[in-house]
């Protein structure tokens, strides 16, 4: 059996930077995008690999129940082809700014939840049931220090969807988890865990915000960092930073 990651989530930012290092490290890979037409970058990086077939690229829209059956169903295919699903990485999210509470639309709170919760919930649950005698070392969730309840940041005016979606995402990783760990047989030793990747320079974070953002770093070092934390941490439902520390619920 060939240990793969799964990463969701992968045409750009943080997704594409878990698939190149990954890669660079040697390691198998089936990456999920929301639309194979319009994730030209992680294509480059495919073919740009030394071994193109340690990268599997297949479509996964994480709003759609349909697509995220589909997907489940080709990473199932290629289990049984030989390849064990070792770590998950829920990485796709949307952040639409401004989204505040005062302001937001039923659609555009309605679209935060489905992206940032609903979606990686459904895929991860429907990926860590493929196979009881081999479920998933690690199921990371790539959450945000905004989702914290008890560091509750008043400051971040526009950014109140956002927010409850990953406020949401933790506590139903957490139950995740507990429910693995109640669950038992092999289940019992799947780790969920819930990430901040700190304040990263992607195409998310380039918006024009009313306060300062302190302490910006590339994908690549977030990326170092949590492939460091995601090795390392086994205690299941716990909230890490990038660089290792730990994140209060
Ligand atoms: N950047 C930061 O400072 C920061 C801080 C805290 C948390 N985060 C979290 O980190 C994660 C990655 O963010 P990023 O900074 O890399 O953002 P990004 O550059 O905007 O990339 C977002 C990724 O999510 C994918 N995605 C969005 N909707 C999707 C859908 N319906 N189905 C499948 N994929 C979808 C995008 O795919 P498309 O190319 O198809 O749109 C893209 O690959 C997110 O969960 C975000 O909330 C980021």
């Amino acid at each position: 059996m060939t240990d793969t990651w799964v990463i969701v989530g992968a045409s750009r930012g943080i997704g594409l930077e878990f698939v190149r290092q990954l890669l660079q490290n040697g390691q198998h890979v089936i990456a999920g995008v929301r639309s194979l037409s319009k994730a030209d970058q992680l294509h480059e990086l495919k073919s740009s690999c030394t071994v193109p077939e340690r990268c599997i690229i297949e479509e996964c829209d994480i709003t759609s129940d349909d697509s995220i059956q589909k997907f489940s169903n080709k990473v199932g295919e290629a289990v049984t082809s030989g390849l064990r699903v070792k770590n998950i990485v829920l990485n796709a999210g949307i952040l639409h700014y401004p989204n505040r509470a005062t302001e937001i639309s039923f659609s555009d709170f309605a679209l935060h939840l489905h992206t940032n919760t609903i979606g990686p919930i459904i895929c991860a649950r429907k990926l860590v049931n493929l196979h009881p005698e081999s479920p998933p070392c690690k199921v990371v969730f790539i959450s945000s220090d905004s989702g914290s309840t008890t560091v509750f940041r008043d400051d971040e005016d526009g950014f109140g969807a956002y927010s409850a979606s990953k406020a949401a995402l933790n506590q139903m990783l957490r139950h995740m988890a507990a429910e693995l760990t109640r669950r038992g047989g092999k289940w019992k030793d799947t780790c969920v865990l819930a990430m901040h990747p700190g304040e990263v320079q992607t195409d998310m974070a380039n918006i024009d915000l009313g306060w300062e953002v302190k302490g910006s770093i590339q994908a690549d070092e977030s990326v170092a960092g949590m492939l460091k934390v995601i090795e390392q941490k086994d205690e299941t439902g716990s909230f890490w930073c990038w660089d290792g520390r730990r994140h209060p619920w």
